[in-house]
């Protein structure tokens, strides 16, 4: 489903799920722009139009421990897509993940996620994958760190076309989750994470963690080396904090 403006995006998919019953996976809304985007950690997401802003629907796993990993599961998928749009014969990006589910292009954050569970009126659990995508607009969202576009990176695309690639990479990426655990995913985003000893800083509700990179868990825990030892950081902080609040 596609609009002209929404709120969010998040929060309209939201509504539908927890008022009018009889959803199912893969349900998508997007828009061209949001009034009220939401990022992590209570953000505002900037939402001009000519970005991508949409919200995918996915069955939450059994394992309420694995939620989590939907997020990575987006964030793979849409290094995937980018991959995958036409560039003019210039050079693919040089991509990179930040934890837990951000993607930057050239060091600049080009893609946002923001995985929040809910339920139906039926009691089932459902994840809401919220995915902002900066095609063109640069625009602050977040002071930490410099925002970039694709098309700073010689993609010129349409929400539209990202959106089909993006629907069948995120599928792609669901199914062999599902079947295959985590594994997988965990090395693809591994192979454009830092390297290891990188020095980060990672935002959480309890405050910045300080530290050096040392890795993602079997099970998408991020590990920081930090003064007081190693820490393992949950990306359940982002899934289990979203509302309309
Ligand atoms: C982040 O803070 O990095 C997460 C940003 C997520 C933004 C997207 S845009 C589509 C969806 N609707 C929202 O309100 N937020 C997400």
């Amino acid at each position: 489903m596609g609009f002209d403006s929404l709120d969010s995006t998040n929060a309209a998919l939201r509504r539908i799920v927890e008022t009018e019953g009889d959803v199912a996976e893969g349900l998508m809304i997007w828009a061209k722009t949001q009034t009220a985007g939401r990022g992590r950690l209570g953000r505002i997401w900037k939402s001009p139009e000519g970005n991508v802003y949409a919200s995918i629907l996915v069955q939450a796993p059994e394992d309420q421990a694995t939620a989590p990993q939907v997020g990575f599961v987006a964030a793979v998928a849409v290094v995937d897509t980018i991959l995958e749009l036409p560039r003019h014969n210039a050079p693919p990006p040089p991509l990179s993940h930040k934890w837990p589910n951000d993607v930057l292009a050239g060091g600049g954050k080009v893609c946002g996620i923001l995985p929040e569970m809910t339920s139906s009126l039926e009691g089932a659990a459902w994840i809401v994958v919220g995915i902002g995508i900066n095609l063109r607009s640069v625009e602050v969202q977040d002071e930490a760190y410099p925002i970039g576009s694709l098309a700073s990176h010689n993609i010129d695309t349409t929400p539209e076309h990202v959106l089909t690639v993006l629907c069948r990479a995120f599928s792609a990426r669901l199914i062999d989750w599902r079947q295959n655990g985590f594994a997988s995913v965990r090395e693809s985003w591994l192979e454009k994470a830092p390297s290891v000893g990188f020095e980060m800083s990672v935002g959480l509700p309890s405050g910045p963690v300080r530290g050096n990179f040392a890795g993602l868990d079997t099970d998408g825990a991020l590990l920081v080396d930090s003064p007081l030892g190693r820490k393992r950081i949950l990306a359940g902080d982002v899934l289990f904090s979203g509302g309309d609040t």
